[in-house]
């Protein structure tokens, strides 16, 4: 199986500033200064005719389409996606698209939108999804919720991991927007983490997945086995943003036969041809960073 992870579009849409209140102000304002040009309209192009020309069987997007999750960034989330949404992708939100109270409820706009993408839902009062594509189970996992101003923090409640467990796959792959290790280099504060992820690594532990597939954290790494978390670990974000010092940027092509990772291919953006090209992966041992 050819599988291509991308992740943390944050797709620049533009936003009626009178449209907007309370924390969307903040996250719009935050989002205009510091990141609008970091994930420009050339880069999302070039990111989906890239994609175009693979020839794959799964393509995971795992979560932070939008800024503020306002119903325009879903809209224009959903047109620019257009051209990639099949029955071959797997998505889950990220805490963009669960930033304010109103776009979870009364009707959560990331499925309403993004619904027939998102796999079949398990009994559950929690978010858990599973789809099958060719021949592997994928299980979605929400690590998102919306909080206050400054906050982007995650956590999955272990009654889903339970449920997941429960399940009974084996060599399933797992997809959750928030990072469950980093790299040294690259910590996560308790605002910006996943709280309990200690607890859902270790209660894995008896059934882990083969891979682990998030985002989050804009700069690509991916995680071999170790001892606490036996798989490995993928971040693709950010997939449409250009790199710098701190953050490297891109996607992922992996290659798997028989739950087995043959290969990973780190796709970046280069400035000066203006498209996506092979790149160094960032491997590291689990000792590495933390879990
Ligand atoms: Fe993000
Ligand atoms: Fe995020």
């Amino acid at each position: 199986m050819k599988l291509i992870h991308i992740s943390d579009l944050h797709f620049p849409t533009k936003l009626p500033w009178s449209q907007l209140r309370g924390k969307a102000i903040v996250g719009y304002t935050n989002y205009s200064l510091r990141r609008r040009k970091k994930h420009n309209h050339s880069i999302v192009q070039s990111l989906i005719q890239t994609i175009r020309n693979i020839d794959y069987d799964a393509l995971v997007i795992s979560g932070d389409i939008t800024n503020v999750s306002h119903p325009k960034e879903f809209e224009e989330a959903k047109e620019l996606l257009a051209p990639l949404l099949d029955e071959r992708v797997f998505m889950v939100p990220g805490n963009h698209d669960r930033y304010q109270k109103k776009s979870v409820h009364p009707v959560p706009l990331f499925e309403s939108f993004f619904g027939p993408f998102l796999g079949t839902k398990i009994e559950s009062d929690s978010y858990l999804r599973k789809k099958e594509i060719a021949g592997h189970t994928f299980f979605g996992w929400d690590s998102n919720q919306p909080l206050a101003i400054a906050k982007a923090n995650g956590e999955v409640s272990l009654e889903v991991v339970k449920q997941t467990l429960a399940e009974g796959k084996k060599n399933y792959i797992l997809v959750c927007h928030h990072p469950i290790w980093n790299p040294n280099h690259y910590l996560e504060s308790n605002g910006h983490k996943m709280v309990n992820r200690k607890e859902v690594a270790i209660q894995l532990q008896s059934n882990p997945p083969f891979l682990y597939l998030h985002g989050h954290s804009h700069s690509n790494w991916h995680k071999l086995p170790g001892n606490i978390c036996a798989f490995h670990v993928l971040n693709s974000a950010s997939s449409t943003r250009s790199s710098d010092a701190k953050h490297l940027s891109g996607f992922h092509i992996v290659s798997i036969q028989n739950a087995k990772i043959m290969d990973i291919q780190r796709m970046s953006y280069q400035n000066l041809s203006g498209s996506f090209e092979p790149t160094k992966l960032l491997s590291y041992q689990e000792e590495d960073g933390q879990v």
